[in-house]
């Protein structure tokens, strides 16, 4: 009998302060930086982002977004036997949030590690999560994309302060003799390094560097737009599929434009995108599963749809995964 992972259930975590375009643009107007609703919605198809609190962790945020996951898949946290946290804002240098989560999460012994593929980070996670699966290493996984970005923008830098905001996502990865996850499709290019980046460390018991993020936003838009095909491409020709089969692309959510492109590229309706970023902005590692889970808590996806998920940030890392819901 052949061994799958699937989806057994999603949860999601935002935390409770709301801004909005306008509440951001005034907040920067007082300290003499421009913007305005108008051109992030026009540029960006963002109208407001989800920001913590200050003190409040990744594992913070990871941990309601697992407890609903859990619910939703009529899981006990007892039966949970691995643990990836995908994320670049994890609590501290070490040990790891997923470890951290664990703890919070009432549960011991199982193995518990970061996975750092910047926005890319939760496709990545799914896909190991469904190789140690397949292989055995594991039955229930929890799966979490979960970022707090708030505490590495620049706000005195408006090309990028007014992309992200916080949350989290979570799903229950479980093993089962019917797929689940297809295929999927994982790349990196270090090349790009510098294009999206936060150039600091910690040395010495000193920050080196520039710890907030840097952008070159339309280098990254442009290689975006062309990885995102390529890759959701070779992950349907692995699982022996066409573009007319995807019910509902569920891409990163950074920038509307950007995933209206790619739908249009594989030809698919702007019915079966899935949008959350004019709520959320850009969440990172969390974009994807947050997303996800709205649509699920929101009727659109439904047991049987087939779904393609696409990351690209950070790295330069790009990657897709195509899953029977
Ligand atoms: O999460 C990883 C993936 N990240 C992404 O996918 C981000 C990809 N990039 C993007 O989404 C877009 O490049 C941005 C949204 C970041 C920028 O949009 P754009 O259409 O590429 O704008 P631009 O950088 O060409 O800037 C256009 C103008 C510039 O002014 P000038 O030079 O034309 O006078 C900017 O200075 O808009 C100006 N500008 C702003 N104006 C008002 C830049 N940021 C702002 C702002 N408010 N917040």
């Amino acid at each position: 009998m052949n061994r799958y992972s699937r989806i057994a259930g999603t949860g999601s975590y935002l935390p409770p302060r709301r801004v909005t375009n306008a509440e951001l643009a005034a907040e920067l107007g007082g300290r003499g930086i421009e913007t305005s609703d108008q051109w992030i919605v026009e540029r960006t198809g963002i109208r407001a982002r989800h920001f913590a609190e200050p003190g409040v962790t990744t594992s913070d945020l990871a941990l309601p977004a697992c407890r609903h996951a859990l619910e939703a898949a009529g899981v006990s946290s007892a039966d949970i036997d691995l643990i990836v946290v995908a994320t670049s804002t994890p609590d501290m240098v070490f040990p790891s949030s997923a470890a951290i989560l664990q703890h919070k999460l009432g549960i011991a012994g199982c193995p518990a590690f970061d996975l750092q593929a910047v926005c890319s980070g939760f496709v990545y996670a799914l896909t190991v999560a469904d190789s140690m699966i397949k292989s055995g290493a594991a039955n229930k996984a929890l799966v979490v994309g979960s970022e707090v970005f708030s505490r590495i923008l620049d706000f005195n830098d408006r090309t990028t302060c007014v992309l992200f905001g916080d949350g989290a996502g979570a799903v229950v990865l479980e093993a089962s003799d019917q797929p689940g996850i297809l295929a999927s499709d994982l790349h990196a290019d270090g090349r790009h390094v510098g294009i999206l980046c936060v150039p600091g460390t910690v040395s010495g018991g000193k920050v080196l560097g520039e710890p907030l993020l840097k952008m070159d936003g339309q280098a990254v838009f442009k290689l975006a737009i062309g990885v995102l095909e390529d890759a959701a491409r070779k992950t349907l020709a692995k699982a022996g599929r066409t573009d007319a089969d995807i019910d509902w692309l569920i891409p990163h959510q950074a920038n509307l434009r950007i995933m209206q492109g790619t739908a249009k590229k594989l030809k698919l309706p702007l019915h079966k995108l899935i949008v959350t970023v004019d709520e959320h902005g850009n969440t990172s590692a969390a974009s994807i599963p947050l997303a996800l889970d709205a649509a699920v808590r929101g009727g659109q996806i439904e047991r049987g749809d087939t779904l393609m998920l696409e990351g690209v940030g950070g790295g330069f890392t790009w990657g897709a995964v195509l899953l029977d819901y």
